[in-house]
């Protein structure tokens, strides 16, 4: 039978297309372009013609609605990136009549899932061949050695750099690093492991100012004030704001996550465009949506961002809770002004047509259409129960 092979041109997809031919089947190998590209100007002209864009507009545009963050810090760079490599894998799958797909990833991970369950369901009666589930496959390859060897002896070309003692996943969103000398979680990473990042100890002294343009919850626009240079296609736009990210140092973080599988896991991220991105957007969205349908808003974000993680990008739960949290994005329209250095984002203002800020209904200095006796009734009421509490509980219970 035939095999599309989600392959990715390092030493562990490359054993794997070998091994698959001599088990007999036919194989096409199928290299996603999601802006895999440590050099940004290289990313941006490769990815144009490629996957990228649409990479931006239907994974990384709905993560920055829904403000998507896994155990309150990780931006998800690898698991949105799954289900659009598992969705173009399937297309080629279906259009070459190939009964199989197959994929590189271990049997310990989150992404053996998501590549796995995005294939069942855009693709109900494929075949999933896994090799690193399949004793005769990791078996005969225990370590990195055993792949060099066999890629050796079946003159696979080995990536010719040294191997990083960790193990990356990159693309146009971020990359992440983990494995290998990071598996002891207390050991530090070292300062040249980072690739889209400047360091921020080593970042200009002198800040880059941004406004950012939302409509519908996405940036439309992002214009460099000091210089006046504007980006204002989707690509375009993503990839500045990685250019304007890394130079400052900004979306680094070092987590213990917990795998879906149920073990706890230690990585290493860079995410600059989207850390900018996702602080640009909690301010536009605070600014222009009803603190009530923030609040559930919210919840929905958490819920989309675990079944993410988890690999249910295409399933009836994440459909319907990304559809609620594009509705409530249809005002999340307006300009914010920030400052990116030294590895921080600092919002410096706002505005907006659909704003609900009411200058005058907050001023300290107006009155406004607003009546200050009401609040007396307002905290008395609040305090029923607070006042019940005390006399049943006594005093004895204040510390
Ligand atoms: N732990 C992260 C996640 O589950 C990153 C996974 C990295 N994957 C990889 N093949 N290196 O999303
Ligand atoms: C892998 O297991 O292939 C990488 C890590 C993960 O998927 O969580």
């Amino acid at each position: 039978g035939t095999v599309v092979l989600a392959y990715s041109g390092g030493l562990d997809t490359s054993c794997i297309l070998v091994w698959l031919k001599e088990q007999g089947y036919d194989v096409i190998a199928f290299l996603a372009n999601i802006g895999q590209e440590e050099d940004f100007e290289a990313a941006r002209i490769k990815a144009e013609k490629l996957g990228a864009k649409k990479f931006v507009e239907d994974f990384i545009w709905p993560s920055v609605q829904a403000n998507a963050v896994y155990e309150d810090r990780y931006l998800l760079g690898t698991a949105i990136a799954r289900p659009c490599i598992a969705r173009s894998q399937v297309k080629i799958a279906r259009r070459e009549n190939a009964q199989f797909v197959s994929h590189g990833a271990t049997g310990k991970g989150n992404d053996q899932i998501r590549f796995e369950l995005t294939c069942y369901a855009l693709y109900p009666e494929v075949k999933i061949i896994a090799p690193w589930r399949i004793p005769e496959f990791y078996n005969r390859f225990l370590g990195r050695i055993d792949l060099i060897d066999y890629a050796q002896k079946h003159d696979i070309p080995v990536p010719v750099t040294k191997k990083a003692p960790w193990s990356m996943d990159a693309n146009l969103m971020h990359i992440s690093y983990e494995s290998g000398i990071l598996e002891n979680p207390k050991t530090h990473a070292p300062a040249d492991l980072y690739l889209m990042t400047k360091n921020p100890e080593d970042s200009p002294n002198t800040p880059d100012v941004l406004e950012m343009e939302f409509t519908n919850g996405v940036p439309v626009k992002v214009t460099n004030v000091k210089e006046g240079k504007s980006k204002d296609s989707p690509l375009d736009i993503f990839s500045y704001l990685n250019e304007i990210g890394g130079k400052h140092g900004v979306g680094r973080i070092d987590i213990v996550e917990n795998r879906f599988i149920g073990m706890k896991s230690r990585g290493i991220y860079e995410t600059p465009g989207g850390t900018i991105l996702l602080k640009a957007h909690l301010d536009i969205e605070t600014f222009t949506m009803d603190k009530e349908v923030r609040r559930i808003k919210q919840g929905l974000g958490i819920k989309f961002s675990e079944l993410i993680y988890n690999g249910f990008w295409y399933s009836p739960e994440c459909d319907f809770v990304r559809h609620c949290i594009n509705k409530s994005q249809e005002n999340v329209q307006g300009k914010v002004q920030l400052s990116v250095f030294k590895g921080q984002v600092y919002i410096l203002g706002r505005e907006s047509p659909k704003s609900l800020y009411n200058e005058e209904l907050v001023s300290m200095d107006v009155q406004g259409d607003y009546d200050p006796c009401d609040a007396t009734g307002f905290i008395r009421i609040n305090a029923v129960r607070l006042r019940e509490h005390h006399r049943l509980q006594g005093v004895s219970t204040i510390k």
